[in-house]
C-alpha cells in the first residue's frame, strides 16, 4: 500500500494565511513586519532560496530588504551592514544566507546578528536557549518538520526517531525539538557504522544529509513516518530528496515529497519567526 503524502504546500498555504492575517493586524497598529536577507556570492541554489524568501514575505504583507554582495566582498562591509540592521527599529528579522564564502568566519557573522532579530535561530545564545528547552526562535526547517508531524497527527511520545545528518541547521536542532516531545532520538552521520541498522528501527525517520535518494525502501521500517529534508538534483537535473521516494512510499505509512514537502514549510516558519519578532517588539517583549 502506498504511503499518505504529507503535503507541505497545502499546510504552508494554511499557515501563511494565518500569518498574513496577523501581519495585517500588526500593520493596523502602524508596524509592518520586516525581514532583511543578506546574500554573499553567486551560488545559484542560495540565490533561488533567497528570492523565494523575499517573495514569500511580500505575499504575506511583510516588508523585506534584500542585500546582495559579490563573492569577494570584504567581510567588514557585511559586518557594518549587520550593525545597521541591528540598530534599525523597523527591521524585525535578519538572515544571512549560508553557506558563506570561505574567507568569512561564518560563526562570527551569525554572532553579529542581534539575538532578538535572529529569525534563523543560529546565534549561540538562541542555540543555547533551544537546548535548555526555552527557545527564542526555532530554526525554520526543524520548526517546519514539527508542524508537519503535528498536522499529520504522528504520535511523538516514546517514538523511536532516527535523524540522518548532524548539521547545526537541521540535524542538531531537530534532535532537541523531538527530545523535548519525549521521543527517543538517534543522530546518524557519515561515519555511522551500519546506517540501515539504525534507520530500520525508526518510527520517524528524518533524512537531512544532502545525498540524492540515499535512503531506500529497504532501509525503512514498515509503517514509519519519513521526513525528507534533502533538496538535490538527479543527473538529469530533476529535483529529488535524500529519500528514494518510489521505493520508500511502498513501505512507509506517511512521507513528505520533494519538491512540495519540507521546503515550503521552511520558508513559512521563517515568516512565522519574523512576525513573532515584530509582535514581541510591539509588546515591548
Ligand atoms: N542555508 C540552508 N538553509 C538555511 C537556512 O535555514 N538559513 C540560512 N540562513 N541559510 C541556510
Amino acid at each position: 500500500m502506498s504511503a499518505t503524502i504529507i503535503d507541505g504546500n497545502n499546510l504552508s498555504t494554511q499557515v501563511r494565511e494565518e500569518i498574513a492575517q496577523r501581519a495585517a493586524a500588526l500593520k493596523d497598529k502602524g508596524i509592518t513586519p520586516c525581514l532583511a536577507v543578506i546574500l554573499v556570492g553567486e551560488d545559484p541554489a542560495s540565490a533561488v532560496y533567497v528570492r523565494n524568501k523575499v517573495t514569500a514575505c511580500e505575499k504575506a504583507g511583510m516588508r523585506s530588504i534584500h542585500d546582495d554582495y559579490a563573492p569577494d566582498v570584504d567581510p567588514a562591509v557585511v559586518f557594518k551592514r549587520i550593525d545597521e540592521l541591528n540598530a534599525d527599529p523597523t527591521v524585525h528579522g535578519i538572515l544571512v544566507q549560508l553557506p558563506l564564502p570561505k574567507h568569512f568566519d561564518s560563526e562570527a557573522v551569525l554572532e553579529a546578528i542581534a539575538p532578538e532579530k535572529d529569525v534563523d535561530g543560529f546565534h549561540a545564545e538562541n542555540v543555547g536557549a533551544l537546548m535548555q528547552g526555552n527557545p527564542r526562535f526555532i530554526p525554520c526547517t526543524p520548526y517546519g518538520v514539527m508542524k508537519m508531524l503535528e498536522s499529520a497527527k504522528v504520535p511523538l511520545k516514546g517514538a523511536e526517531v532516527v535523524i540522518v545528518g548532524r548539521s547545526n541547521i537541521v540535524g542538531k536542532p531537530m534532535a532537541m525539538l523531538l527530545l523535548a516531545q519525549s521521543c527517543t532520538v538517534t543522530i546518524c552521520h557519515s561515519q555511522s557504522k551500519d546506517l540501515a541498522f539504525h534507520t530500520r528501527r525508526a518510527d520517524i525517520l528524518v533524512a537531512a544529509v544532502g545525498r540524492a535518494k540515499m535512503i531506500t525502501g529497504d532501509m525503512i521500517k514498515p509503517g514509519a513516518t519519513v521526513i525528507d529534508v534533502g533538496i538535490n538534483r538527479t543527473p538529469e537535473g530533476k529535483l529529488c530528496g535524500d529519500v528514494d521516494f518510489e521505493t520508500a512510499k511502498e513501505v512507509a505509512d506517511a512521507i513528505t515529497p520533494v519538491p512540495g514537502g519540507v521546503g515550503p514549510m521552511t520558508i513559512t516558519m521563517l515568516l512565522a519567526n519574523t512576525l513573532e519578532a515584530a509582535e514581541r517588539g510591539q509588546r515591548g517583549a
